[in-house]
């Protein structure tokens, strides 16, 4: 095995935290679908499956590595969601908490010299820049426009599907 056994511990941790993730986005894209706002479900269902890819970066490089895998148990998602604002600050929230675990595994791989940990690590840690920003910018446009000014955008959206290109 050439991983340490605490980093192959966090890495399979780590699994679980993005399959959390994963199940958290999967929930937020149900209470958009339930509600009929399409586009925020899409962009959550396609979030729930990046995370699940974030996942399975984990598990394949455990057996690259030669490292077991133990699938741990993973939390159930927060139901309750007060509206469109909580939802994204719930995923910046989730975003800022990733970041600070995928920089505790880098921490550990940096003090085991573990060059290989590292850099597979460091394309998590560029991901996080990207992901953080992009729940910030979300979250910022959808408190600016408001509740009811979103759902005349999906409407909007939605319409301009069906509508056959002239
Ligand atoms: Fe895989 Fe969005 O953290």
């Amino acid at each position: 095995m050439r991983i340490s056994e605490k980093l192959a511990e966090m890495m399979n941790e780590q699994f679980g935290n993005e399959m959390g993730a994963s199940m958290q986005y999967m929930q937020i894209a149900a209470y958009f679908d339930g509600r009929s706002l399409p586009k925020f479900a899409e962009f959550f269902y396609a979030q729930a499956t990046e995370e699940q890819e974030h996942a399975m970066k984990f598990l394949h490089y455990l057996l690259d590595i030669g490292a077991e895998v133990f699938i741990p148990a993973i939390e159930a998602p927060v139901y309750e969601i007060a509206d469109t604002a909580a939802s994204f600050q719930m995923s910046l929230d989730w975003e800022n908490e990733v970041t600070a675990q995928i920089y505790a595994l880098m921490d550990t791989a940096m003090e085991e010299k573990d060059y290989a940990a590292q850099n597979f690590l460091q394309w998590f840690v560029t991901e996080q820049v990207e992901e953080v920003a992009s729940m910030e910018t979300l979250l910022d446009v959808v408190k600016r426009v408001g509740e009811k000014n979103l759902f005349m955008i999906e409407s909007y959206l939605v319409r301009g599907e069906e509508t056959p290109a002239a």
